[in-house]
């Protein structure tokens, strides 16, 4: 096979100097690594840089890959529900504090976030949701051709939780919190979250999505897992997609009161989550260190991005994810255009933010091979 080798494509991130002979460019999976040994690394055609859907670049848990390849063949042959989904729930209970009652398995959390527009904005309800803030819910509310109430965030552009608060009232079905925020990246701190709790109209929902909770170190911020406890009208949306580095195998949970897991399960497909998914999903959730990992490898390259920017006189919003939106200063899609044609993929441009980039951060390596093309694609 032929195609442009490894230092052709260096070469055109521009990036020689840094990065020459320091081994793989980018992460791959370690069965990748493994077999990329063997070969002669010219042979490797190059990929792109995918720092465009806030994925892991460190991949699953050693122990999930594990549990995959022992699979046995019932848990493919067979629908294994009970067993496997119920020593999931069972797991996740224990990891939050709650019971097994309290725990749905989704298709990701994205089937939990579209049983909680079917659910609660049926019959002429409202959702309120920040703006910008992940998009699924909102296009999820169209199917109950639900009115959305768009509001803007701060000027530090974290959530207006206040502002949430007080336009919630009794035609509100659906008050939709993503905290950390994507794509801003910011977070609502426990203190704002509580003035928020004790504002907001118990007539509606509250859907905080947390997907990206473990990569926050800020020792203000608080999982809403606890107002779940509390008995209060909460969903907490989790996934295995950002930190377990699991986004190809489709699962995630929502995390509430008994209540309300019996009214959005219907609404959620059965047997939509593989027995395979929530194995591997198992070993993840006891696979703390991996966890722990990769949440340190992450703050370091959130830390350095920030300074990156700094150094070229560019801010960005307060990030606390695996993802970091740095302000421009002027249209974002030549930049993002110029990126794409070194085969770097960054996240699309976000109409309330038009002059922010959000850039998912990769492993150190990546992260070296971006700054040098980033910085020429700024002058494009
Ligand atoms: C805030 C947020 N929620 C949910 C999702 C979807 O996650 P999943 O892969 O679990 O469906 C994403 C994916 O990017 C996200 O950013």
């Amino acid at each position: 096979m032929t195609g442009p080798s490894r230092r052709d494509f260096i070469a055109a991130l521009g990036v020689t100097a840094a990065v020459g002979g320091a081994g793989p460019l980018f992460a791959r999976p370690v069965d990748d690594e493994q077999q990329a040994g063997s070969r002669p690394a010219a042979a490797t055609p190059p990929r792109d840089l995918l720092l465009n859907y806030n994925e892991s670049p460190y991949g699953p848990s050693p122990r999930a890959l594990a549990a995959i390849r022992a699979a046995q063949t019932s848990l493919v042959s067979r629908y294994h529900i009970e067993e496997t989904y119920d020593s999931l729930r069972d797991a996740l209970a224990a990891h939050h504090g709650v019971t097994r009652d309290h725990i749905r398995i989704g298709a990701g959390s994205t089937e939990i976030l579209k049983a909680c527009d079917d659910v609660f904005l049926a019959d002429g309800k409202t959702l309120i949701v920040a703006n910008p803030a992940y998009e699924a819910v909102i296009q999820y509310a169209a199917n109950s051709k639900a009115e959305a109430t768009r509001l803007s965030l701060t000027d530090d552009y974290a959530h207006d939780l206040p502002r949430m608060a007080r336009t919630t009232n009794l035609s509100t079905g659906l008050v939709y919190v993503c905290n950390p925020n994507n794509p801003s990246g910011t977070i609502n701190r426990k203190d704002e979250v509580a003035f928020f709790m004790a504002r907001v109209p118990e007539s509606a929902t509250v859907l905080f999505d947390e997907a990206y909770a473990e990569f926050v170190s800020d020792p203000g911020y608080e999982s809403a897992v606890k107002y779940v406890k509390e008995g209060r009208n909460v969903i907490v949306a989790k996934t295995f997609s950002k930190i377990h580095g699991m986004a190809g195998m489709r699962i995630g949970y929502a995390i509430a009161k008994p209540e309300l897991i019996a009214r959005i399960s219907p609404f959620t497909v059965d047997y939509a989550v593989t027995g395979l998914a929530a194995s591997a999903a198992l070993a993840s959730v006891k696979d703390a260190a991996h966890t722990r990992e990769v949440a340190r490898k992450n703050a370091i390259e959130r830390t350095r991005f920030v300074a990156e920017m700094q150094k070229l006189g560019l801010s960005c919003a307060e990030a606390h994810g695996n993802f970091v939106m740095v302000d421009l200063g002027r249209q974002v899609s030549p930049v993002i255009g110029a990126l794409a044609a070194r085969r770097i993929l960054v996240g699309r441009e976000f109409g309330a933010m038009p002059n922010f980039l959000r850039v998912t951060l990769g492993t150190a390596a990546e992260m070296t091979a971006f700054y040098p093309a980033f910085r020429a694609a700024m002058t494009a």
